[in-house]
């Protein structure tokens, strides 16, 4: 396969310079030895085709910048894992600020927080066309209502899919997600799930403790970090969507739901030393055997953009062979697999086999569009689905376990080991 996977890029804060990031590393790595992949190769796409051909932002260390700089302007402060970065003709252009940045910023130091640029904002679309893009990957900040669906609607007028990894609904909201059908578009959709992060862990053992047959009763996910997403979260109106979402992505992986004064999720606070290290802090309580009581506390530690950048370069390869098999609207099991707010949610194991059976294009979950499903087919349908969970819960009680070669990869800072330079030198 030699075509391009042409992707954009909306934001570029700490989760775009890891995603920039990998792309060089892994031209230098053989992908399929170096950690961190899932899928060396997926459906015949490399890393090494996926190329960023625009990006947009607002802040003023990165408007009017080369992507390979910019990435490393204030106020990223991600991981330096790959410093050296070809020298690339992609610009970073003004995009319109709308709700993108939160006003408590203004009180926090420069190199901490967003400063909007004066330049005129572009026509996203226009820009878009131009640009030959086929894929908008949105990073915006949490909150950023307007202005996320600002990008998906200049997605829809310009042609390209969207990879939406913020907590705004759009692949979930029906709305959206029929305009993108009516378009012959795929979105993959909302909020992106890391590689190995809380959301993951929360979900496997809800599920687990779900399948043993015990009662959960209480549960909490307090969560911390230093970097701008962390400052832009302290916020509280903005963070309405994103407390759904991952409450919503734990809360479907219970038998019964929990009520709301017992299940509490979200960012807690931002502590700037961190920078962009995230602490989990995780407790579960249940009723075990005989009812008696039990309960169990876990801290994970990670660097929370680089974990969630392999899972991105996924999501867009999906897209691509959407895209090339004209699939369109939301893609279910790749966004049940990568998602923590997808339309239909699914177990992580079951969502992992799905996804690999859209791979191969041998899935039932996904639909070409303007193509009608007769009755007889659709009961087809539906006993090949009834098959697949039958055959999964054959396969194991709990859900497939992953090969050794999916199993690799989980960097983590938790160690005490510093493989990487985190020195936040480059920067503007
Ligand atoms: N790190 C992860 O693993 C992870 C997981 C799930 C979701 N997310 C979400 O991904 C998004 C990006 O995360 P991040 O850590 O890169 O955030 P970030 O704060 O580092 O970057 C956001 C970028 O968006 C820019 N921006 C603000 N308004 C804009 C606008 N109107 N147009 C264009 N650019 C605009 C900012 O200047 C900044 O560069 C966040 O919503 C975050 O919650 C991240």
């Amino acid at each position: 396969m030699t075509s391009k996977v042409k992707i954009a890029i909306a934001g570029v804060g700490n989760c775009a310079s890891s995603l920039v990031q990998g792309l060089e590393y892994y031209r230098h790595h053989d992908s399929s030895e170096a950690a961190g992949l899932i899928h060396p190769e997926l459906g015949g796409y490399r890393i090494e085709d996926v190329e960023v051909v625009a990006a947009f932002d607002v802040d003023r260390r990165k408007v009017g910048r080369p992507l390979h700089e910019a990435i490393f302007a204030h106020p990223n402060c991600t991981t330096v894992f790959q410093r050296e970065l070809s020298e690339t003709s992609v610009t970073v252009q003004m995009g319109p600020v709308l709700d993108g940045i939160a006003g408590h910023m203004d009180r926090y130091p420069d190199d901490r927080a967003f400063r909007p640029s004066d330049a005129a904002p572009v026509d996203i679309s226009e820009a878009l066309k131009a640009s030959g893009a086929e894929i908008l990957v949105c990073y915006l900040p949490v909150g950023s209502e307007q202005a996320v669906r600002h990008y998906a609607k200049a997605c829809l007028d310009a042609g390209v899919a969207l990879v939406n990894c913020v907590p705004v609904f759009i692949a979930s909201n029906p709305e959206f997600a029929e305009q993108f059908v009516k378009k012959g578009l795929p979105i993959v959709g909302d909020d992106i799930k890391s590689q190995f992060g809380a959301t993951l862990l929360h979900r496997i053992i809800t599920r687990t403790l779900g399948d043993r047959g015990v009662k959960i009763e209480r549960t909490y996910q307090l969560n911390t970090g230093g970097n701008t997403d962390f400052l832009n979260m302290l916020e509280q109106t903005r963070l309405a969507s994103k407390k759904v979402s991952k409450t919503e992505s734990v809360q479907s992986q219970l038998d019964q739901r929990l009520a709301d004064e017992n299940i509490h999720i979200g960012p807690s606070d931002y502590v700037p030393w961190q920078n962009d290290n995230k602490i989990c802090f995780l407790r579960l309580e249940w009723r075990g055997f005989g009812d008696v009581p039990m309960n169990l506390e876990a801290r994970l530690s990670v660097e929370d953009s680089p974990n969630s950048a392999g899972v991105v370069i996924d999501a867009v390869r999906c897209a691509k062979l959407a895209l090339d098999r004209k699939i369109s609207g939301p893609l279910d099991a790749a966004s049940a697999c990568m998602m923590k707010h997808p339309r239909k949610q699914m177990r992580d194991s079951e969502a992992f086999l799905a996804l690999e059976e859209f791979i191969k294009g041998q899935d039932g979950m996904t639909r070409a569009p303007r193509q009608r499903i007769s009755a007889d087919s659709q009961e087809e349908l539906a006993a090949q689905r009834q098959l697949h969970v039958d055959s999964l819960q054959v396969l194991d009680p709990v859900g497939p376990r992953l090969a050794p070669r999916e199993a690799v990869g989980v960097t983590t800072k938790g160690n005490g080991q510093r493989p990487f330079d985190m020195t936040p030198d480059k920067r503007a």
